[in-house]
């Protein structure tokens, strides 16, 4: 299962608009109710208006309704590891993620909890009530 889901990663990562960075970056979202979004990054010539492959899968996600994400995949074509960007990991907390899968860089998968990827994380169920 989480390998035809780092497929598709890949897949989408053959999509990545990436001519300033070159790294390619695809992502896979698996929402609560079984639907799956896909992402890659998008950049820019303004650097800073570029967009993580993550992020644009739970934007995608969000904007078909989801509020729950089980699971996000990450495929990169031009590296061996590669995990989720800090402002990334902050967004998956906000719908609540439970696993992460990173490829390993020998060909093999990753499968880690939220709590490792963003340990002691601020979310929307630590807001008081002002
Ligand atoms: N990037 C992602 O899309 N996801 C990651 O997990 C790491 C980095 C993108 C951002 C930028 O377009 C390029 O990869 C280089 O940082």
């Amino acid at each position: 299962m989480n390998e035809e889901l780092y497929d598709k990663a890949r897949d989408a990562a053959a999509n990545a608009y990436a001519p300033y960075s070159n790294f390619h970056v695809g992502a896979v979202v698996v929402a609560d109710d079984g639907r799956v979004f896909e992402g890659c990054n998008v950049e820019n010539a303004a650097y800073g208006s570029g967009i993580c492959a993550e992020g644009n899968a739970i934007s995608s996600a969000a904007a078909s309704g989801v509020r729950k994400i089980d699971t996000v995949v990450i495929a990169c074509l031009d590296a061996g590891e590669c995990y989720p960007c800090g402002n990334c990991r902050q967004l998956m907390r906000e719908f609540s993620v439970d696993t992460v899968v990173v490829q390993d860089g020998s060909g093999a998968l990753r499968v880690h909890s939220f709590d490792e990827i963003l340990p002691h994380s601020f979310g929307p169920d630590s807001l008081g009530d002002g």
